[in-house]
């Protein structure tokens, strides 16, 4: 292996941790999570091996989505803290070896943002072009709408000027029109700016509705490719900080996915997350069957050197199933969230991971185990190293979206604010930080925190996992996924089964002669026969890691 290229293109082995600085750690006390806090607890984030904090929208806001609906691109929201705090944050990250992105909203921003006022204020407002206009009356949208339960248009009338504006997510979201240059300009400043604080990259928020020309007349648009403007932005980034990265958020079907990351090496987006894989690995768990996941990844298109898939278990919105068969999400429903209370959208579910797998440990650890063995860079959601559960009784995705549970004492260790003033309700029950916390955890050897940990520095010590050509092995048990990662004349052989049934799993290496399979989440040698041949005995819901080692090879294991 040449471990040299893990560093220059860090993002295809890292590890990374979303947050909401809101709910992380309230250092001043009056119940909003802060960027001091969150600099506070830098340590446990370096502790868990994360090497790529992901933050979510930190920017000054009317938090009518949660800060992804934003008035100044340039700002921080003052509740949070200063740019002085951000650069302190980003430094201390970069001490402790993490690179640090965040969100970057420019499908939409909010409909307070001055440019929006100014748009809507005439329909010769030179502002007015920021935003798509029209002046027919729309059409039936509702089949397009993103938020079904409070929208039935993606198009909104502003009684000032007689005109619709397009949103595509709520109507206090207007969506920008990223064609004309002098949105450009703005967009490449705001990027510039944050870059030159210190971040490392951005998390692009809803790429297919920016890249969209939803209602825009041939004149409305200044570029005629919408991948162009990805490719623009890219090189963009790449003269101002050469390793900062663009994750996309692009939730289509693998095959219009590919088209996003570009060509010649991928000049569009480094790195989407994998919506397929995801929702596929549920209705794996559901049904027991390593089938549909082993599919969905086989079927990924090749996708450029530089480029990466993220994968991911749990992300702050609703787990959404959108890409399955009606009937695939009903199975799912069926088994991790059959009640109306648990499901959102008619698409998605409310819970986290644990609550759907009834607390059972040891399916919680396989689900996680599985989600490091994949090929791609796993993205954690803050808590889930925890097994945090959710609040139903919040509202939609702020579910899962609750205080961090740091400590058994007062909210959960999160603020000393009564609990009346916090940003959101701790959860409670069984759940709650009485049971469920990370102090209690990282003292517990046994604890899931510690499982996710060895998990997390596992996979950062297998780089196999990130670069390497996937095959998924035969075997005969439907319930179990066998596949094996192969990078550079090394391989590492990952097997999951999925139900509760204990089995063997006779597999057939193409390897040298004298090889061997050496655990590495456990201690553990298996000799492989001159065939390749080797019998793994695999435990209900178990999971093994396997380094395959040939003969006279100086791997440290
Ligand atoms: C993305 C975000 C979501 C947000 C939406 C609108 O889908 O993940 O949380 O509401 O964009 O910005």
């Amino acid at each position: 292996m040449r471990m040299t290229q893990t560093s220059d293109l860090w993002w295809k082995n890292a590890v990374i941790y979303c947050l909401d600085i809101e709910t992380f750690f309230d250092a001043d006390g009056d119940g909003v999570g802060d960027i001091a806090g969150l600099t506070e607890r830098i340590d446990y984030l370096a502790q868990l091996g994360v090497t790529c904090l992901w933050l979510m929208p930190f920017y000054p806001t009317p938090d009518r989505d949660d800060g992804y609906d934003v008035t100044d691109y340039y700002g921080v929201d003052p509740r949070l803290g200063t740019h002085g705090d951000v650069v302190e944050l980003i430094r201390t990250a970069k001490d402790r070896g993490m690179r640090v992105i965040a969100d970057l909203l420019i499908n939409h921003t909010s409909s307070e943002h001055p440019w929006f006022q100014a748009s809507r204020a005439s329909t010769d407002n030179p502002y007015r072009d920021y935003y798509v206009w029209r002046a027919e009356p729309p059409p039936d949208t509702s089949d397009q709408v993103i938020f079904p339960d409070e929208e039935d248009s993606i198009w909104e009338l502003d009684e000032r000027t007689g005109e619709w504006y397009l949103h595509h997510f709520y109507a206090h979201q207007p969506d920008l029109n990223i064609t004309k240059a002098k949105v450009r300009d703005e967009i490449w400043k705001t990027i510039g700016f944050w870059l030159q604080l210190g971040l490392d990259g951005f998390r692009v928020d809803a790429v297919p509705y920016f890249l969209s020309d939803v209602g825009l007349s041939p004149q409305d648009k200044e570029v005629d490719d919408p991948h162009t403007y990805l490719r623009q932005m890219r090189a963009f980034l790449g003269r101002r900080h050469g390793d900062a990265i663009l994750l996309g958020e692009v939730n289509l079907p693998h095959e219009e996915q590919r088209k996003y990351f570009g060509d010649n090496g991928g000049d569009q987006l480094h790195m989407m997350f994998d919506f397929i894989a995801m929702q596929k690995t549920y209705l794996s768990l559901a049904r027991e069957d390593a089938g549909p996941l082993a599919e969905a990844l086989t079927q990924r298109p090749a996708i450029p050197h530089d480029c990466q898939w993220a994968t991911f278990l749990r992300n702050h919105d609703e787990l959404t199933l959108d890409k399955l068969t009606e009937d695939e999400r009903a199975e799912v429903f069926a088994a991790f969230g059959p009640e109306e209370r648990m499901q959102v959208y008619g698409r998605g579910l409310k819970r986290r991971v644990p609550t759907m797998l009834d607390g059972d440990p040891r399916r919680i650890r396989m689900a996680y185990s599985l989600l490091f063995s994949l090929p791609g860079t796993p993205t954690l959601y803050y808590g889930e190293e925890l097994g945090m559960g959710e609040d139903l009784g919040a509202d939609g995705r702020m579910a899962v979206r609750t205080p961090m549970q740091w400590s058994d004492g007062e909210n959960g260790g999160f603020s000393t604010a009564p609990p009346d003033r916090l940003v959101g309700q701790v959860v409670d029950g069984g759940y709650g930080p009485k049971h469920v916390n990370a102090a209690a955890q990282m003292r517990d050897a046994d604890s899931l925190w510690n499982f996710v940990r060895t998990l997390v520095l596992t996979y950062r010590a297998c780089p196999e996992l990130g670069w390497g050509r996937l095959t998924v092995l035969d075997q005969p048990h439907t319930h179990v996924l066998a596949h094996q990662l192969s990078w550079e004349g090394s391989s590492v052989v990952a097997l999951h089964n999925l139900s509760a049934e204990p089995v063997t799993v006779p597999l057939r290496l193409d390897v040298p002669p004298d090889s061997a399979l050496v655990d590495l989440l456990r201690d553990g040698t298996t000799d492989l026969g001159a065939d390749g041949a080797a019998d793994l005995p695999l435990e209900g819901y178990g999971y093994r890691w396997l380094r395959v080692r040939r003969d006279g090879e100086r791997q440290l294991v």
